[in-house]
């Protein structure tokens, strides 16, 4: 039993072959899979494909890397597309102070604007957070996202910011990285967050887990991080992907 709470199978890299893999996923045991939007036509990518595939549920939202497409209008139409069936979250949101593709100040606008919204329709949200975390955090207790709560996805904090997170109501998830050599403090902090607090995620096609790197991410590949994780936690796979099941369901609100 597998679950991805983190991919993008609408991006166009799997344009060709786009059907395959998810048929693939199921025959590998895949019950769930979380599709993060990353702008307005991409979150109705994902709404469209959770209508087509069972297990696939729908998040909407602009990506800060997105951010300086958005407008008030943006939003409203957002509002509308969360009405949808089977969208489960807003995401992913967030700031991303390494590509730095939008300005600084409107990505948080941005994320500030989209909180909002999810507060307004009381989904929890996806949070996207590269070399910004002072930010992120100043802005989810600014904008009291602890009323709706959410995941922190592809987690690169420290065990500091990880408890403060969980201390908003939020999950910690990680994904390919953890598998690194070099990521000796995600696995540190793998290693703190509680079993009941726990996602993992590929964010395919990107972040391809060791020892695949260079390819293209698919969802499958999301058992490499559960056999990184249940390692580092000294947890049997079948427990630790029905803790991750039990907190994917009670974040998404979904019976998996
Ligand atoms: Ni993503």
């Amino acid at each position: 039993m597998l679950i991805d709470t983190h991919a993008h199978l609408d991006d166009k890299r799997f344009d060709g072959d786009r059907e395959q893999i998810i048929n693939q996923c199921v025959e590998e045991g895949m019950v769930c899979i979380i599709n993060a939007g990353s702008n307005l036509s991409s979150s109705v990518k994902s709404i469209a494909l959770a209508a087509d595939y069972p297990i696939i549920y729908a998040a909407v939202g602009i990506h800060p890397h997105d951010a300086a497409t958005a407008d008030q209008n943006t939003i409203e139409v957002l509002g509308a597309l969360a009405a949808k069936k089977k969208v489960v979250a807003i995401g992913e949101i967030g700031l991303d102070y390494h590509y730095d593709f939008s300005p600084r100040e409107l990505q948080k606008q941005v994320l500030a604007d989209q909180i909002g919204l999810a507060r307004e329709l009381k989904l929890p949200i996806i949070i996207h957070d590269r070399e910004s975390h002072r930010d992120v955090v100043e802005i989810l207790k600014k904008e009291k996202a602890r009323e709706v709560g959410g995941v922190m996805h592809c987690f690169s904090g420290s065990r500091e910011m990880a408890k403060e997170c969980m201390d908003m109501g939020f999950y910690i998830s990680f994904a390919g990285p953890v598998t690194f050599d070099n990521a000796k403090r995600a696995r540190e902090v793998a290693g703190y967050v509680p079993e009941d607090r726990l996602l993992i995620e590929t964010d395919c096609p990107y972040l391809t887990p060791a020892p695949l790197r260079g390819r293209r991410n698919y969802p499958g590949n999301v058992k490499y991080i559960a056999d990184e994780i249940g390692r580092i936690k000294g947890l049997d796979n079948d427990r630790l992907m029905e803790s991750v099941l039990n907190n994917t369901g009670r974040l998404f609100n979904i019976d998996i």
